[in-house]
């Protein structure tokens, strides 16, 4: 059974995933939705009897067991990995809750990390890996700085792990955008600020770029200029 994993499939990028990978890799037997709410996936535009729908906390012990019990019942070949599921909180690191941080660390590094280590086994040549991290991984934000260290920490691991998988012809692409117009600001009780509202973009546009530069096997995908700026002036400065 040929098939792609997405976390965070219930919102914004991830959903839109589901949506974008549903359409285009028609040689898959099903696409694996995981987040904590899957409530109207099952209605989702599309192939959607395709859909197999995982309701799983990625910061729960319990539910990461139950991810790995369904990959060593089903031994799919997973042709697709996207880590979409995360979390960010805006706020100066004295300011913030303790948990607050944690839960960034938690689901966007652990998490992401675990999901990776677990669908290493079932993935196979060619398969492609999509970690979500951000513009912010390329240098220190303060405000952000537990989150932008995190971010530096996904696309570090999946750069390092695009090499190590290099032999076994798996690619593993950073996607890294600026801010993208999702429910992320909602979820993370985040007021863009008024000047970032500019440089907002769609995810539909995000995604697309991302599944264009992983079948490219490229290791980075950076949509628009304003964050390819940001990289270049954070490797002249850094
Ligand atoms: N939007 C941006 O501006 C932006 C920019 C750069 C990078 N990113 C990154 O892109 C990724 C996707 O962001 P997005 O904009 O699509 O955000 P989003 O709309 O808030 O989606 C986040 C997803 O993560 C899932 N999730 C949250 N906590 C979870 C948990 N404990 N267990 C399982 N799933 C969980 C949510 O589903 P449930 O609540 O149903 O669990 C939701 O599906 C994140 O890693 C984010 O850091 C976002």
């Amino acid at each position: 059974m040929k098939i792609a994993v997405i976390t965070g499939a219930s919102s914004g990028m991830g959903k839109e995933f589901v949506r974008q990978i549903g359409g285009a890799y028609r040689s898959l037997d099903e696409i694996w939705a995981i987040s904590r709410k899957v409530e109207g996936l099952e209605k989702f535009p599309g192939r959607c009897s395709r859909l197999r729908l995982l309701p799983l906390d990625l910061t729960r012990e319990a539910d990461m067991e139950t991810l790995k019990g369904e990959l060593w019942k089903n031994r799919p070949c997973i042709r697709i990995l996207v880590n979409g599921a995360g979390v960010g909180h805006y706020g100066l690191v004295e300011e913030l809750t303790v948990e607050e941080q944690l839960q960034m660390i938690d689901l966007n590094c652990r998490a992401l990390t675990q999901v990776t280590l677990f669908c290493l086994p079932y993935l196979t040549k060619g398969s492609r890996i999509l970690q979500l991290s951000s513009g912010s991984a390329f240098c220190p934000q303060p405000r952000f700085a537990v989150y932008g260290a995190g971010k530096a920490y996904v696309t570090s691991f999946s750069r390092a792990l695009h090499r190590e998988l290099k032999k076994r012809k798996i690619t593993v692409t950073s996607v890294c955008p600026g801010p993208v117009d999702t429910e992320f600001f909602v979820h993370g009780n985040i007021a863009l600020p008024a000047w970032k509202k500019p440089f907002l973009v769609k995810p539909e546009k995000v995604v697309c770029k991302a599944l264009f530069d992983a079948e490219a096997g490229k290791e980075l995908s950076v949509y628009g200029l304003p964050v390819k700026l940001v990289r270049l002036g954070a490797r002249i400065l850094g």
